[in-house]
Order: C-alpha cells, then structure tokens, then sequence
C-alpha cells in the first residue's frame, strides 16, 4: 500500500496503472474510517483491479459554525485499517494541495442542492461537488462508490458527473448499521451515553414510516407528523423530515413509486441524517 501526498505523482502512479489495463476503483472519505467506509472499500476490491482511497477532510464543506475543527482525524489507525483492507493507494492531500492560494473554482449542481439538507446548509454539496469532482479529475477512476448513507449526497454526485460527463460509473452501497440500527458515522464520535441511546430514533422513526406505507397510509403529512412525534420523544431536535422522490429529489404529493424518506436531527454538536427508500 502506498501513501501518496502529492497530485502530480498519484496521477502517474494511476496513469502507469491504467496502461496495463488496471481497472481502477475510488473510494472518496474524510477518514475516521468506520465499516461504513470499509464496506465500500471492499466492494471496490471485490469489482476492481485497484483500489484508490481519499482521505481528505474538505474545508469548503463546512459551514463558518460546522465542526470541521472538531472533526475526527486520526492518520495512524486510519492507514492500519486501509491495509487490511488491502487499498493500494492512499491519496492524502494537504489543505495547501487541494485549495492553493486564490483558489477561485467551484462546482455547484442547482436545485437539488438546496432542499433537504442544502436548506441548513447552504454551501455543502459546493463543497462536496468541488473536491469529488477535482478528485476524480487526480483520480481518473472507472468507478466511485459512495454511501446510500447520504443519499442526497449520492444523487447529486451522480447529477454533476452525468451533466460535466465525467468518464466514471457510480455504485452505491447499502448503509452500514450498528446493531441496534444507528447508521455509522463518524459524528456518532460526539455523543454522549444518553444521546447515544436516542440517537436509534432516526433509523426507528424510518422503520416506523415504512411500516405505515407498507399498511397503506399514502398521506404525507401523515407520514411525516407520525415520524416528528417518534423523534420528540427524545433530546433530539428535527432538523428537516422528507418523503421526497427518490430518484430526482423532487417533492411529492402522496406515496407513489419509490420514494427516498430522509431525515436529519441534532444531539447536541451532533448532526445526524438516516434515510430509506421504500
Ligand atoms: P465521509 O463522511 O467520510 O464518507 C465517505 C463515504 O462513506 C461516503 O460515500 C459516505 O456515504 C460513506 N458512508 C458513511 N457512512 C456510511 C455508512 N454507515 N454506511 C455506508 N456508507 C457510509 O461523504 C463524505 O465523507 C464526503 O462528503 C466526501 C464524499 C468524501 C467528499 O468530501
């Protein structure tokens, strides 16, 4: 496994690869690998002949009062855990690197970007489409896997490589959960032992609308209002709940076809977000 800090030489170290016809997988991360992020890892060892991992925690992704100072960063553990894996290449790239003085260039995809959680957070899937999309420009993968974890994350990704027509497949990988259902995130470092406990309500309260679909119910509002009671029961506080189409992100009416249910809430200085699609 190698280690690699500087532009100019993972691109020709994957450029080399690539003429021996090394098919190339790409698994982009702010590190603090959980299985969430191993379970794209191997699922990229599984279907490629290379496995390439960012770890790069973006500053433009976080909002002016986010966490990207608090934000978990340990290279050393992070490293060990790639090499069980068996990642080829770390690309690992300084702030300097990425953002030089009078960077002036940034990807936006409209619309989709600002429901959801674009409302709260107004500048970070810029962010998120600025560095993939200069990561896949390193990078130059066949293809990129990313979490349905964060589905809208997923499904303005995939919008900015089809509308720039970016030469590269994208895969989703179902999310990884613990065992009582919390979603693993790297955030889930900053709860305490009761927010913790709560903290199952998101994955509970989506268990609870599908339920309710499933039975029947086609109301929205319904869906929603039964979900903002669930969640209430607890310290957390709702940030947005959504049944939005699951393929475009567009608002719906009443349940019909797939639809992505999502929703985000805090526990203290944590901003956790679950989804399913049903
Ligand atoms: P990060 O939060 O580190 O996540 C990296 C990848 O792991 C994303 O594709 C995310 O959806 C996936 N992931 C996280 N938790 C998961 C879980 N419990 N189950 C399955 N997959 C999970 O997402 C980012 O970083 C950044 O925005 C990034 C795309 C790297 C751009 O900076």
């Amino acid at each position: 496994m190698q280690i690699i800090n500087n532009i100019s030489a993972v691109r020709s170290k994957i450029t080399a690869l690539k003429k021996k016809n090394k098919s190339i997988g790409f698994v982009p991360t702010m590190g603090a690998l959980h299985e969430g992020h191993l379970s794209l890892l191997r699922k990229a060892k599984k279907e490629c002949d290379i496995v390439v991992l960012s770890i790069y925690v973006n500053p433009a992704q976080f909002g002016p009062r986010e966490d990207f100072k608090a934000y978990p960063r340990d290279k050393k553990k992070d490293c060990l855990l790639a090499k069980k894996e068996k990642v080829d290449i770390i690309f690992y790239p300084s702030d300097k690197m990425m953002y030089p003085r009078r960077y002036l260039t940034y990807i936006n995809v409209n619309e989709i970007t600002s429901i959801l959680c674009g409302k709260s957070r107004p500048t970070h899937f810029r962010g998120v489409t600025t560095i993939v999309g200069k990561l896949l420009n390193i990078a130059g993968p066949d293809v990129i896997y990313l979490g349905q974890k964060d589905a809208q994350q997923c499904i303005v990704i995939q919008k900015m490589i089809d509308d720039l027509n970016f030469p590269v497949k994208v895969r989703i990988c179902p999310t990884v959960r613990e065992k009582d259902g919390l979603a693993l995130s790297s955030r889930n470092k900053y709860l305490s032992a009761k927010q913790r406990k709560e903290a199952v309500v998101l994955y509970q309260s989506l268990l609870l609308a599908k339920q309710h679909i499933r039975r029947g119910t086609k109301n929205i509002a319904t869906i929603k209002n039964m979900m903002r009671k669930k969640i209430k029961k607890t310290s957390g506080k709702i940030d947005y709940i959504e049944c939005v189409d699951a393929k475009t992100l567009e608002p719906i009416k009443t349940i019909k076809g797939k639809i992505l249910i999502a929703c985000a809430v805090k526990f203290g200085p944590a901003r956790l977000i679950d989804n399913i699609i049903v």
